[in-house]
């Protein structure tokens, strides 16, 4: 059995709206394409997590529908939410935590192991497989987390500011290990990130929202290379300034 995920789904949000007790916090219509790779930016509170979470199930749309490869999105189980904050299981070692996502896709036993060492080793784990999360660094967790959501098979991996807790040398680190497990696996990614960089790095399309609540203000095609010295390419200077602006940054103040 291989460990490869399906191609990316297509993700379609046609007029969603998302309602909390005070009122909307999402009104959005987006297409995302099998594969692509989409990185959602907007102010603080504007709406981001309340989007994924909607995707994956975990809060109701008040109206408009939302889709994963054309099946209502909270039947389809193809969405699978990586979160910035560490959810593995502390007593299971790195190995045994991608295992029992293995098991809940109904991977039988005896395929388990071998497959979970697999999916460590994509994510640069191999000598760590026998670690409890306790020994394992931030980026390290992180990187197990990963190998354990591939290991459920998404096509659609939802991820709201994985990275946002690390240091700036793991969090590099991480940017790169993901392109190279997208470029293996060629899931649909939605990403919510604050970094700018990290967005032109990552993405296919930036979206930026507007404040709550979350609006499209504008897609933004990136036509900077996923390499690791896009930042000094003009056109990435140039997308970084306008996305900024649609921010609302004010790029004439210090
Ligand atoms: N359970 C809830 N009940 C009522 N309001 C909520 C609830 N959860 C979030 N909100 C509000 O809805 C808005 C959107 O929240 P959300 O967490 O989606 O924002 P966000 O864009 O992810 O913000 P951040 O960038 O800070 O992570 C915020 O104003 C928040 O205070
Ligand atoms: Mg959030």
């Amino acid at each position: 059995m291989s460990t490869a995920t399906e191609t990316g789904a297509k993700v379609e949000l046609r007029e969603v709206r998302i309602d909390y007790a005070d009122g909307p916090a999402a009104d959005l219509d987006l297409t995302v394409a099998p594969g692509e790779v989409v990185m959602l930016l907007g102010p603080s509170g504007c709406g981001k997590s309340t989007i994924l979470r909607a995707l994956a199930g975990l809060q109701p749309i008040a109206a408009g529908a939302a889709s994963v490869d054309g099946e209502p999105h909270d039947q389809s189980h193809k969405c699978a939410m990586v979160f910035q904050e560490d959810a593995l299981l502390p007593w299971r070692t790195a190995r045994r935590n991608v295992e029992f996502a293995l098991a809940m896709r109904g991977v039988p036993r005896p395929q388990r192991r071998a497959l979970a060492v697999d999916l460590l080793g994509q994510v640069g784990l191999t000598d760590f497989a026998e670690h409890l999360p306790r020994r394992l660094s931030g980026g390290m967790r992180q990187r197990v987390q990963l190998a354990r959501t591939l290991a459920a098979r998404p096509r659609v991996l939802l991820m709201d500011e994985p990275f946002g807790a690390l240091d700036a040398q793991t969090r590099l680190e991480m940017q790169r290990l993901l392109v190279s497990v997208w470029r293996r696996h060629r899931t649909t990614i939605m990403f919510v990130t604050h970094d700018v960089d990290e967005a032109l790095l990552l993405a296919d399309r930036v979206v930026v929202l507007s404040p709550r609540p979350a609006r499209v203000v504008r897609v933004v095609d990136v036509d900077c290379p996923r390499e690791p010295d896009a930042q000094l390419e003009p056109t990435f200077a140039r997308q970084r300034q306008e996305i900024l602006a649609l921010l609302g940054h004010d790029l004439t103040k210090p």
